[in-house]
């Protein structure tokens, strides 16, 4: 019997869109692929969407531009046969641009406001999104989930002695605190500075005597270059650390991000399937389940 619930995998959220729709008994919609030799996307879907509900499940990561295209052409079509579509977009890429930073650039959240509106959404899910100010610019439902309860539920089981939480920024000194309240630790936020040119990090803060002899868990929204945690780690290991851990939910590890993280003296990199890798430990489809 056809569910009144449709979960549409878009392929780079494959394993989240089934384990989705496991959860919430929905009919699993596999999605075909062809990309053409100029880059376009051939999408060919395997299976009845429901007139009711429709959930398609598509992360923006690398090929962002291709991942985007195919999320708004699923939604589009789940919108031809159902009254309602839910986009859950567990890793929302294109977050960081959510304002003008420099004079002249194009606050790009902007536009995929209006493209989810335009393609059918009724309502945008993410996990973790950069930061709040994104989904300002959307005028359709929109709801954050937090992945850091399931990050957390990992380090536990890691049993660590007395262990720090730390942000590797101001910007995400609410994150470190969530995580240590959830783990019952203590955190601190350092000061890092980033040149909006060229896009360098610098790890401001002087000496930390709190991080001595203690192992340290680097807490993250992404992973992108490697950048910011490759220089928090250089600092905190020169502050004499025990080891350094790293929780983030989307690991996009970018130009070999992974090595030069190991190489900066980072023990494991934990991130969660928002992103499918080597480090995506923690599933987060029974978040998005709860969210639904
Ligand atoms: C910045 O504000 C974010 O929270 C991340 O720290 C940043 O996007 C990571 O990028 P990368 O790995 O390139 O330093």
């Amino acid at each position: 019997m056809l569910s009144k619930l449709s979960v549409i995998a878009g392929k780079s959220s494959e394993d989240v869109a089934k384990r989705l729709s496991k959860k919430i008994k929905a009919n699993l919609i596999k999605t075909e692929i062809r990309v053409f030799a100029d880059g376009e996307s051939k999408i060919t879907l395997n299976g009845e969407i429901s007139k009711k509900k429709s959930i398609v499940v598509q992360s923006i990561y690398p090929p962002v531009d291709t991942n985007l295209i195919q999320a708004l052409s699923l939604i589009s079509k789940a919108k031809e046969i159902s009254s309602e579509v839910i986009a859950v977009i567990p890793y929302m890429g294109y977050a960081r641009q959510d304002r003008e930073f420099l004079p002249g650039e194009i606050i790009t959240m902007k536009v995929l406001g209006k493209l989810f509106k335009g393609a059918g959404a009724s309502k945008i899910i993410a996990v973790d999104i950069h930061s709040m100010i994104g989904f300002k610019h959307f005028t359709i439902k929109t709801k954050n989930v937090s992945a850091i309860p399931e990050l957390v539920q990992y380090f536990k089981k890691l049993s660590l002695k007395n262990p720090l939480v730390v942000s590797p920024d101001q910007g995400g000194k609410e994150r470190a605190k969530e995580f240590a309240k959830e783990l019952g630790s203590e955190y601190i936020a350092l000061e890092k500075k980033r040149d909006r040119k060229t896009g360098k990090v610098q790890i401001k803060t002087k000496n930390l005597d709190e991080v001595a002899n203690r192992d340290l868990i680097l807490v993250d929204d992404m992973i992108s270059t490697g950048g910011s945690i490759v220089k928090a780690t250089q600092f905190l290991k020169k502050q004499k650390c025990k080891k350094v851990y790293v929780a983030c939910t989307h690991a996009l590890l970018m130009n070999n991000a992974e090595k030069r993280i190991r190489k900066a003296g980072v023990t494991k990199i934990i991130s969660t399937n928002t992103i499918p890798g080597k480090t995506s430990i923690v599933d987060i489809s029974d978040t998005i389940a709860k969210a639904i």
